[in-house]
């Protein structure tokens, strides 16, 4: 089920610069909903999403935007620990959506409007590692934002990790990020569905202000590509790529890399072929070798969509699993996260620890709909609850903690870093 070949999120970007412009307005619904009374509005500020950031570096990371008119760029003031503030320009690039979604049981929902957006990227180069720093964009002084760069190798450092969110549906969301977000990460793993047309009451427009305040308090936003990301036969390009797209180095198709720590995280696409010799899965072995050679190298994190084990109301990926994990302790990774199953689940497995986190918003399903697996007894936790998790990683290892929509810790694990 899958669209074109490889692109990266800048070709897509110079691509829709080429085409013809015109206003945000109600062109097409294949939705079937109620339009919206008065259509699309772009507010004075004309920011219509955003910000969040993507693609941390140990000097550097990527501030995006969505505004719905031109020429509201007045850079992205940046202040560092010390209090210095720079302000840096955006790049702005025309981009033309081609149809309007809505949400058709909540005709009140902000539709996506299809028309001329003006997407924005500041590049953010120079700057400290292992450093948090604020950010505000000048055009929105309410746009109070925070992002860390990647931490030195050996430095310790935190993460959250979440998936399956669906803030629209309920408050389960907004009530789990409560609950992480003061843990102050330095970014977010998010292990795909980001969002959901399917649930019939989300749109984008809908699911930015919901998420923002995980957007602009936990960090860049370093995605996999779930099912749900192609839920419409335009919405991988015209929306997951041109938002979460570039996350991080030698990106393919919905994978890449990035580093923080000695730490190499690496997701996957598990929309397309993961088995070893297909594209991706020469990547990943290569990409894996090469993390061991990396001077400061402590480990890799693997994090994908579809589970490889869950004992859940999905489908298992057993071909997956037994091609991979011994890879996987051969190459330094003993922490791989999943989603896909709403819920929770952590796997203790020949050397790797599996965690499915998918408990972020959408409807939480039953984890032990096939608990008669063989491998379920190397289940070690599991739940029917909204969830994220915090991982703090130190010289001994990751230390995880999951939390629910009351802030309880449902689990908390320790898995070593390799010698
Ligand atoms: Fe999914």
């Amino acid at each position: 089920m899958r669209r074109a070949a490889i692109f990266t999120a800048a070709a897509l970007l110079s691509f829709a610069a080429c085409k013809s412009t015109s206003s945000p307005t109600d062109t097409t619904d294949d939705t079937a909903d109620t339009p919206d009374a008065g259509g699309f509005t772009c507010a004075d500020v004309g920011i219509s999403k955003g910000p969040w950031a993507i693609a941390l570096t140990e000097t550097g990371i990527t501030i995006r935007w969505e505004a719905c008119r031109t020429g509201t760029d007045a850079g992205v003031i940046v202040t560092g620990p010390d209090g210095k503030a720079n302000t840096v320009m955006s790049t702005e690039t025309v981009f033309v959506v081609n149809n309007t979604y809505g949400a058709p049981l909540a005709p009140n929902t902000p539709k996506d409007w299809a028309g001329t957006y003006y997407m924005h990227e500041a590049k953010l180069t120079g700057l400290a590692p292992s450093t948090c720093y604020t950010y505000v964009l000048a055009a929105d002084a309410s746009t109070g934002s925070r992002f860390c760069t990647a931490r030195t190798a050996g430095d310790p450092f935190r993460f959250l990790v979440i998936g399956d969110t669906n803030p629209t549906l309920g408050t389960h969301t907004t009530q789990v990020l409560s609950h992480v977000l003061p843990y102050a990460p330095d970014f977010t793993l998010h292990g795909g569905d980001i969002q959901y047309y399917e649930s019939t009451l989300e749109t984008w427009a809908a699911w930015f202000p919901l998420m923002a305040p995980l957007l602009r308090r936990a960090g860049a936003f370093q995605a996999a590509i779930g099912n749900h990301e192609l839920e419409k036969p335009d919405e991988y390009a015209q929306y997951t790529l041109r938002f979460f797209g570039g996350a991080g180095a030698d990106e393919g198709d919905g994978y890449y890399r990035f580093s923080s720590g000695g730490i190499t995280f690496l997701s996957i696409n598990t929309q397309d072929p993961v088995t070893p010799n297909s594209t991706q899965g020469q990547w990943l072995l290569m990409e894996l070798i090469a993390a061991e050679k990396t001077p400061g190298f402590r480990a890799s994190v693997v994090f994908f969509h579809k589970p490889f084990l869950t004992c859940g109301d999905t489908g298992d990926d057993l071909t997956a699993e037994a091609a991979w994990a011994p890879v996987f302790v051969q190459h330094k990774v003993p922490l791989v996260f999943q989603a896909h199953m709403h819920g929770y689940e952590r796997f203790e497995k020949d050397g790797v620890t599996w965690v499915t986190s998918a408990g972020g918003g959408g409807n939480i399903v039953l984890p032990n709909m096939n608990v008669s697996r063989a491998y379920c007894d190397t289940r070690k936790a599991a739940g029917d609850y909204y969830n994220a998790s915090i991982i703090d990683v130190d010289a001994t290892g990751f230390h995880g903690k999951t939390l629910d929509t009351e802030g309880t810790i449902r689990d908390t694990f320790t898995t070593p870093i390799p010698q």
